[in-house]
């Protein structure tokens, strides 16, 4: 079975609070920024190290002199038996102009080290974290702790690269990553937060490693089986059910799509119980599980359609986010629902112009009726009776994530997710854990002239909302089954796939969403 937790990284962190030019080391790192503030475009920049360590600003003097580098964000200069150090080799990575530096330049410097030490056979580093009496970090709002833990978080994601199925691939992991503090003063909290980063990191590595399984070795089958095996290992519990189980709870929009596949679909129900259990809020996870989007019988075409094995990467984001609530334990109750199915053609596939009824509220009401006008608009069929189960077992606020739609990336590109919710103060915690995740998302509109659009001549909605506004049309379909239920719903398709390598992380998977449904969750 592919991806298992247990194998996703070797990568050992820890604290120091050695001196840098004593830490014996293959390669030490240190941070710099760009302290220019004139504004005109001549200005050279004003290259700071932020490190008062006096022995690495000597080492480091010549190379930071001759104006080579420049400090820009994830830049790198390495200096080999750098005087006066143990280390072996000093890499300075930039982190930007002064102003600018967040938590997240952290993520990426700790990641573009990992990137920098990888196919270079260093398999151990020591990165020192700045100093957090500097002015740099009194600028941006990062604790000591926060660092630590998005230092850590950037080196898992780092450490990830997605060649598994090479067969001579060689391991080229970091073994050991040595963060060096200054400041022992809260030795505890900084353990703490180290500890918290492998926890994320990894949870984000075990999805990316989800989402990079290609169809044939991850099926929905697979997927609940992997689903099953992380929940043993971190004490969830966890329940797959299939087709016949599905038709029992009415699940006609889901079935819909699973039924032109010839690998039944998993509906995969993931429960965290706080130690306390009371009797706050239930929040529901639901994830789009599509293992392989042909599009059905609207078929996608050839082109970038061997992408469509990332239709489940909002699925995984569930899982991994499952993973990292059971490992940090937060006080409130959580459900995860990952709606897993193939979307094929075939003999028994759904048909334009079908009909379907979504699983009713209660098993007294009818569900709603849907107009299948494009069978790729498969995603939000499944997530529709996702929600609905998901509020039948309770949860009081949702949030979805999926692959949803190509007209996200057209609106925001490949760097921003999309965000819409129902409910201001449920929005208003998501987006202050944007702020811990470091992750960009966008919000945009919902609202009657949109849903208007997907209004149906012979049920009540129609899958599909025309060409314009794609992405909020696919929301106010949702919307439809999150109906006042406090909902957010983020649309990953733009994100979920690094396209070009970036210095901080592999050509790949991104696990996007999984660390800000974490910190949304935690903030409950
Ligand atoms: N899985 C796709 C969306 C997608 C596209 C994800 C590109 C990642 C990259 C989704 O199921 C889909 O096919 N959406 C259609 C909806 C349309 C038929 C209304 C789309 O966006 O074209
Ligand atoms: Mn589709
Ligand atoms: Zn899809």
């Amino acid at each position: 079975m592919p991806a298992q937790p247990s194998t996703i990284s070797l990568m050992q962190a820890q604290l120091s609070f050695v001196p840098l030019a004593e830490i014996v080391t293959e390669l030490l790192v240190v941070l710099a920024a760009d302290a220019q503030t004139e504004r005109k475009s001549g200005a050279k920049p004003a290259v700071t190290l932020l490190t008062t360590d006096p022995v690495v600003e000597s080492a480091a003097a010549s190379v930071l002199g001759s104006g080579e580098f420049k400090a820009g964000a994830n830049e790198t200069v390495l200096i080999h038996a750098p005087h006066g150090l143990l280390s072996k080799r000093l890499l300075v990575i930039g982190l930007g102009k002064c102003g600018k530096v967040t938590a997240q330049s952290l993520r990426n410097a700790a990641g573009t080290a990992v990137r920098f030490a990888k196919p270079r056979g260093i398999r151990e580093l020591a990165l020192a974290l700045p100093a957090s009496e500097g002015e740099l970090y009194a600028a941006a709002g990062v604790s000591d702790a926060s660092a630590v833990k998005s230092a850590v978080e950037g080196a898992l994601i780092g450490d990830f690269d997605p060649d598994t199925y090479r067969s001579d691939r060689k391991d080229q992991s970091i073994q050991l990553l040595t963060l060096l503090s200054s400041t022992e003063s809260d030795r505890q909290a900084l353990e703490s937060a180290l500890g918290q980063g492998v926890i994320v990191g990894e949870s984000q590595n075990f999805a990316r490693a989800l989402v990079n399984e290609p169809g044939n070795k991850l099926t929905p089958t697979i997927l609940g089986q992997c689903a099953q095996a992380m929940a043993k290992q971190v004490g969830l519990e966890c329940e797959v059910l299939s087709t016949e189980e599905l038709k029992e709870l009415k699940m006609g929009a889901f079935w819909a799509v699973a039924q032109g596949s010839v690998e039944p679909p998993a509906l995969i129900v993931l429960r965290y119980t706080p130690d306390r259990a009371s009797d706050g809020p239930v929040l529901g996870l639901v994830g789009k599980g599509i293992t392989f989007d042909t599009g059905g019988i609207s078929i996608k075409p050839a082109d970038n359609m061997e992408r469509m094995k990332y239709d489940m990467a909002g699925g995984a984001a569930m899982v991994g986010a499952m993973r990292a609530v059971a490992l940090l334990r937060p006080g409130v109750r959580v459900i995860a629902i990952v709606c897993a199915a193939e979307n094929m053609p075939s003999g028994t596939a759904q048909k334009p112009g079908d009909v379907q009824t979504a699983m009713p509220i209660s098993p007294d009401k009818s569900g709603k009726t849907i107009e299948v006008i494009n069978t790729d608009a498969e995603g939000r069929m499944v997530l529709a009776d996702g929600l609905t189960y998901a509020r039948r077992l309770g949860a009081t606020h949702l949030i979805d994530a999926a692959t949803l739609t190509g007209a996200i990336s057209v609106a925001l590109g490949k760097i921003t997710g999309g965000v819409f919710s129902n409910d201001e103060p449920t929005y208003a915690k998501f987006e202050s854990a944007l702020e811990s995740s470091g992750e960009k998302f966008w919000r945009l509109p919902l609202g009657e002239e949109y849903a208007d659009l997907i209004k149906s001549d012979i049920g009540d909605i129609k899958n599909t909302g025309g060409r314009f506004g794609g992405a909020i049309t696919a929301a106010e379909f949702l919307h439809v089954f999150a109906e006042e239920t406090p909902w957010i719903h983020l649309d990953i398709a733009g994100i979920a796939w690094v396209e070009d390598a970036r210095p901080y992380i592999a050509k790949g998977p991104s696990g996007a969403a999984m660390r800000s449904i974490l910190e949304w969750v935690r903030s409950y």
